[in-house]
């Protein structure tokens, strides 16, 4: 069985109160009520609890983009996935390559962070993806299964994990991977995703990021394998996401 699609925004440390009025215009589009895919937004903290009151009757879900791996303790600044969940947050997006690298969060912490969502009731979105140096020596395969076979509990299952793949190069530069690549990428994903959890492995969703936006969306979206995106700044206005989600 083929999942169902999820176009999944990630605001990143964008979006002010005002913002919210994108997010009530996602959210109303009759596109979303075709529930031919499923949307996310993945707002900063801030607006977590008040995007998910203005979206509750809606089909628009709301995540947050990150969350600690304990329950609660000192750790100033930090958020708990309990917390999110508490604030009616349904996702979390978790090894964003943005906090692997400039918080040097590793496979391990990742994979507990992923466990602590799973406790808390929130689905995962776990990122994966090769740097460009990896890439260009020949490690782009390695370094996924590492990261996958790091990041992921032995609890994930397709209900609670979608898998981010975003070539880290890729990110917010404008480049996508070639159709080949993504393909190439995406078919490795499901193949180790289905040797680790069998047939639950078909069932997690695998998104591609990287530049995703409405030029784009149609070609990468129909590729094999590829059951969504996750998507930076052609997120940040309802306009372009919702040109993103008419590929589906
Ligand atoms: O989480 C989203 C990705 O980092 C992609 O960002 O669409 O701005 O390249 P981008």
């Amino acid at each position: 069985p083929v999942p169902k699609p999820l176009i999944a925004g990630n605001w990143k440390m964008n979006g002010m109160r005002g913002s919210l009025a994108q997010i009530k215009e996602i959210a109303a589009s009759n596109m979303l009520a075709s529930g031919k895919f499923d949307a996310l937004i993945c707002v900063p903290a801030t607006l977590l609890h008040s995007a998910a009151l203005v979206t509750s009757d809606t089909p628009l879900k709301i995540g947050a983009q990150d969350c600690h791996d304990r329950e609660n303790g000192a750790y100033t600044g930090d958020i708990s996935a309990g917390m999110i969940a508490d604030s009616l947050g349904s996702h979390v997006i978790i090894g964003h390559s943005e906090r692997r690298t400039r918080y040097r969060e590793d496979d391990a912490l990742v994979r507990s962070k992923t466990i602590a969502a799973h406790k808390s009731g929130l689905i995962a979105v776990v990122c994966i993806g090769e740097t460009e140096e990896e890439r260009s020596s020949g490690r782009t395969l390695d370094v996924l299964r590492y990261q996958l076979a790091g990041s992921l509990p032995d609890g994930a299952t397709g209900e609670n994990t979608v898998i981010a793949y975003e070539p880290v190069w890729a990110i917010g530069t404008g480049r996508t991977a070639s159709i080949a690549d993504i393909a190439e990428a995406h078919r490795f994903i499901r193949s180790e995703l289905c040797k680790r959890f069998n047939s639950e492995g078909d069932r997690m969703r695998i998104l591609y990021g990287g530049s995703v936006k409405a030029s784009n969306a149609d070609e990468i979206l129909h590729v094999e394998n590829v059951d969504g995106a996750l998507v930076g700044g052609a997120s940040l206005t309802a306009r372009d996401f919702l040109s993103i989600c008419s590929a589906y």
